[in-house]
């Protein structure tokens, strides 16, 4: 039977991860089990950087975006006498269960803590939709939102001085937030670790674009694949558009969560409530078709990553 859990986020931040650690801490004492809130994620759990929490400590948290706990990053924990650590520093505390909030590498220290015995779920708090399984990860819609505000933005001015914005969003390796930030704003073109760079094809299109009249563009590229600012000044020699490069950076990650990443964010921390509470550990939670199950983490990141491709197709016949 499980008294106390704890609860952390680690890895980048994203908007919902407050809403998902208040989701989890009113879920737990609703059902009678006690909720430690562990900062700045595995570092703080090793170091026993630990605080107790009541319905009150997760008040007025769920409009915010980053995370009340903190998240860090801490590499030796792929360590097994690291890992053990943490589970000597849990039973110190008489802590039974865990629920971790990151992406794919928190997956992977969840996974481990299970082994060791403390029951562990997580769920998949990054902007960058990169985890399979699920249709959906939290903070995915708010970051999408942010970065269509911003290249609406970009453009208005774009447009009226006949230039090509080249726009870097993140995403770490998967292209879900470029390429349906480019579908959301009319992007002309976009390049994504799906589509691969080819700066050659790049240059054709654009020039095709000038053409047939086209006085302005906008380039999403996902981040890691190119030098943005070098790819613009490329454009300002190669094509008839003046080239001119934005990078969104961490904006992408902060803003108040999205109502849709809010109930996603609620909806996921009371089923890994329910989760620990029927003694299910290794196991991260997902949306698929519109309902919260759950799956193996290492099923999870076992499974590989596939083009979406409709949306590349859906993309490629609206422009
Ligand atoms: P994310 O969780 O957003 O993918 P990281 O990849 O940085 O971010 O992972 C977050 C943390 O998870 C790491 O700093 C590390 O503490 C832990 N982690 C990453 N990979 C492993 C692993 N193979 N085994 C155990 N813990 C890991
Ligand atoms: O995983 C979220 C993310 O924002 C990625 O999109 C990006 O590649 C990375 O984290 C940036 O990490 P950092 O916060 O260390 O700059």
């Amino acid at each position: 039977m499980i008294r106390k859990i704890g609860v952390l986020t680690s890895g980048g931040d994203s908007p919902g991860m407050n809403a998902a650690i208040r989701a989890v801490t009113r879920t737990a004492i609703a059902n009678g089990i006690e909720v430690v809130g562990i900062h700045d994620g595995y570092k703080g759990l090793c170091e026993g950087n630990f605080e107790t929490f009541t319905k009150r400590s997760v008040s007025d948290i769920l409009s915010r975006g980053g995370t009340i706990l903190g998240s860090a990053r801490l590499p030796e924990f792929k360590n097994l006498e690291v890992q053990e650590k943490a589970v000597e520093s849990l039973k110190a505390n008489n802590i039974d269960a865990l629920v971790v909030i990151g992406g794919d590498g928190s997956y992977r220290g969840a996974k481990a803590l299970t082994d060791l015995g403390i029951n562990t779920i997580s769920l998949p708090g990054t902007i960058d939709n990169d985890i399979q399984g699920t249709d959906l990860t939290i903070g995915f819609d708010t970051a999408l939102n942010t970065i269509v505000e911003c290249v609406d933005k970009l453009r208005d001015t774009s447009s009226s001085h006949h230039r090509a914005s080249v726009v870097e969003v993140m995403g770490n390796h998967c292209g879900d937030l470029a390429v349906l930030s480019a579908i959301s704003c009319g992007a002309e073109i976009v390049v994504t670790p799906e589509t691969g760079y080819d700066e050659e094809q790049i240059m054709e299109k654009l020039k095709f674009l000038g053409n047939r009249g086209k006085n302005h563009a906008i380039i999403i590229v996902s981040e890691k694949l190119c030098d943005s600012h070098a790819l613009a000044g490329k454009i300002s020699e190669n094509t008839e558009f003046d080239g001119r490069s934005t990078i969104l950076g961490h904006i992408q990650r902060g803003g108040s969560p999205s109502p849709n990443d809010r109930v996603l964010a609620s909806r996921m921390g009371e089923k890994a409530v329910d989760l620990l509470t029927e003694g299910v550990g290794g196991h991260c939670v997902i949306l698929h078709n519109g309902e919260i199950s759950s799956m193996p983490i290492d099923e999870c990141l076992s499974l590989p990553r596939k083009k979406n491709k409709a949306i590349y197709r859906l993309f490629d016949r609206l422009v």
